[in-house]
């Protein structure tokens, strides 16, 4: 079947989702407006919206979230609610430089980079190259790789790690070179995908959450690290669907071949393993079976990157990608998703890291939710 059909077939229950997601989240955008959530405490947002913590990682995707509301409803609400976390993070601009770090795609890409997309905004168009500007700042013109994180407290040396992740932090840089016809921006976001797609993609289409790369000299890889899944050589799902929808990305800025291919290699491992569990994702592929730990913030990034390689396949594929993405969506929705207005996160079951053992709702999570089904509603705004 083709990609339209598919959609097709499944229209009730796309047209029922959205509509809950509507109902939700036009109550939490008011509810939350001054709040920069991160996770819920007994059903209500916390809210990182102080010191250290407006620097976190996960910032962007509650202004983000309201954007895609606002792309597909036009409502106010949303719109007023985005422009309120883009304000808040503004100090991190002035106050905490010292503190940013490789993830400034996922803080202003889909925060400010998506305000001047839907509204033209100027100042936001600035905030978004001024955090672009960041994160190519952290090239390592000798090692030739964009370095992920800072000094941390325990003063372990990280110079040299890159993480999976940044393959989402790159789109900034595609659109940093269109906006101001420099390719110095697309160039570098390139060269991490091709090492990416070298050092941490491995054959059997799992990933190395962390790379250890050499300082001084070019391409060349000290060693991986477990990061946040069971430990070396296992298979984090997120890490993994980071690179799914990474990949995907970086084929749609660029139109190389060669990163769709590595995309659909990193989805047949997502898939082939989800379908084991019903299609609710585990945290880590290749962990023990004990405990049993899932992580639904994979599932729905997961779930965007295949519906964008369906589009992007030949007619023949794109019903193994999108019924896929399908599946583990209604998984997702029928068994982890909560409705209710006593609870302000809509999915359930995310996890951190293995470590961390338990899991919570996390804000990417509704994000990515939100944006794959605002995919199959065909309302398409990619923030990324
Ligand atoms: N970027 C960190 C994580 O996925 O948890």
């Amino acid at each position: 079947m083709k990609y339209q059909d598919i959609v097709l077939k499944n229209k009730e229950w796309i047209d029922e989702v959205w509509e809950r997601l509507d109902k939700k989240l036009s109550h939490t955008s008011v509810k939350s407006r001054d709040k920069i959530p991160y996770s819920t405490k007994d059903g209500v947002h916390d809210s990182c919206t102080e010191g250290i913590k407006i620097t976190n990682w996960t910032n962007g995707f509650w202004g983000g979230l309201m954007w895609l509301m606002y792309a597909g409803t036009g409502k106010d609400c949303y719109k007023l609610t985005a422009e309120r976390s883009e304000e808040l993070m503004d100090v991190c601009f002035t106050d905490y430089v010292d503190e940013l770090h490789h993830d400034v795609g996922f803080m202003w890409h889909i925060l400010s980079g998506a305000n001047y997309r839907l509204t033209g905004n100027k100042r936001s168009r600035n905030r978004n190259l001024l955090a672009a500007m960041t994160l190519m700042s952290r090239y390592n013109v000798e090692g030739n790789y964009i370095r992920s994180w800072n000094v941390t407290w325990e003063k372990i040396d990280n110079s040299g790690w890159t993480i999976i992740d940044c393959m989402m932090n790159i789109p900034q840089l595609y659109w940093a070179s269109k906006e101001l016809c420099d390719d110095r921006f697309k160039k570098i976001a390139v060269r991490y995908a091709d090492m990416a797609m070298r050092d941490h993609v491995r054959e059997d289409g799992s990933v190395n959450h962390i790379v250890v790369h050499d300082t001084e000299k070019p391409d060349v890889v000290l060693g991986t690290l477990g990061g946040q899944g069971y430990g070396e050589g296992s298979s984090w799902s997120r890490g993994v669907s980071w690179a799914l929808y990474g990949f995907a990305l970086s084929y749609i800025h660029t139109s190389h071949e060669r990163y769709l291919q590595t995309a659909k290699k990193v989805a047949k491992h997502f898939i082939e393993n989800t379908q084991k569990t019903d299609w609710l994702p585990l945290l880590d592929f290749k962990a023990p079976e004990q405990p049993v730990l899932y992580d639904s913030t994979a599932g729905a990034i997961a779930a965007c990157g295949l519906i964008e390689i369906a589009r992007n396949a030949e007619e023949s594929e794109q019903e193994y990608y999108l019924s896929a993405a399908l599946n583990i969506l209604q998984a997702m929705e029928k068994h982890w998703c909560d409705w209710t207005e006593t609870e302000d996160s809509i999915l359930q079951m995310g996890s951190e890291r293995y470590a961390r053992g338990h899991h919570k709702p996390i804000i990417y999570g509704d994000f990515f939710f939100t944006e794959a089904i605002l995919k199959l509603k065909g309302l398409d705004f990619l923030p990324w």
